[in-house]
């Protein structure tokens, strides 16, 4: 794992987009992994920006609320939409996200697994992390090697998530979420945080012990798992200066410095 700080949100986002935008260069047929969320929002803008050619890319998203149909504009295929395929030229047919709407949950979510094998496995996975320390939707008690399914949102990301919607009791209590099993399996993750809201729990997942308590701490087991937070989101890291060295320091970063 490595620890990126950046002085703010947006030196932060910018890093981010910039490594996803570098996959996707090097890597024309790149497969991407997905997030929402508000953090996501300015990564997306930055990268539909930069006119890359993502026409041979693939993307899976980490999750949907259980439910939601695509039309729906809480749904994270409506927010994918709005906020990045919309604005860049991946064919719509490229991009998947589990399929909360499905009579038959378990045999969606085993597709979904067997759609991201028959495709090579996610190339690049982004990630956040929600204030119980999820990413995509494994909640507290998800198995360290658990794979797409149905989980149950806690109380927390309930509070989190539902003033997003017009009717905050509109919001699903149940989502499906790849596992931490198929978050693992990406050959690159990248997590960003940030702001003093994430500070916490940012500390837990990076230098807490492992624990399915805390999912994003399963990140730690990833052998190419790059941390980006600001200083806001870094304020209780204890190892602050080390992970600023490496930024400063380490040959893979100069371009970016
Ligand atoms: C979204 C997802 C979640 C969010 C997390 C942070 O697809 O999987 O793990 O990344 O809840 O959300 P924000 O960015 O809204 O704080």
């Amino acid at each position: 794992m490595e620890v990126i700080i950046r002085p703010n949100r947006q030196s932060a986002t910018s890093l981010t987009a910039r490594l996803l935008a570098d996959h996707v260069i090097k890597k024309p047929t790149s497969v991407l992994g997905l997030a929402t969320g508000r953090t996501m929002e300015e990564v997306y803008d930055d990268v539909a920006s930069m006119n890359l050619d993502f026409t041979f890319c693939k993307s899976f998203n980490l999750d949907e609320y259980v439910g939601m149909k695509p039309t729906d504009i809480n749904s994270y295929r409506y927010y994918m939409n709005k906020h990045l395929f919309s604005k860049i030229n991946i064919p719509i047919g490229n991009t998947y996200l589990p399929n909360g709407a499905a009579d038959d949950l378990p045999e969606a979510c085993r597709d979904y697994e067997q759609n991201i094998i028959d495709n090579g496995g996610i190339d690049i996975q982004l990630l956040g992390i929600g204030r119980t320390g999820h990413i995509g939707f494994n909640e507290p008690l998800s198995a360290l090697y658990s794979r797409t399914r149905e989980k149950a949102l806690t109380p927390i990301t309930y509070a989190q998530n539902s003033p997003l919607f017009d009717n905050p009791e509109d919001m699903p209590k149940r989502a499906l979420t790849m596992g931490v099993g198929t978050i693992l399996e990406a050959k690159r993750v990248i997590l960003l945080a940030t702001g003093t809201e994430k500070a916490e729990i940012l500390a837990k997942a990076i230098e807490g012990p492992i624990t399915s308590m805390i999912s994003a701490t399963a990140l730690q087991l990833h052998p190419a798992a790059t941390i980006i937070c600001d200083e806001e989101a870094a304020e209780l890291l204890g190892e602050k200066e080390y992970y600023r060295w490496i930024f400063q320091n380490e040959p893979e970063w100069a371009p970016y410095r």
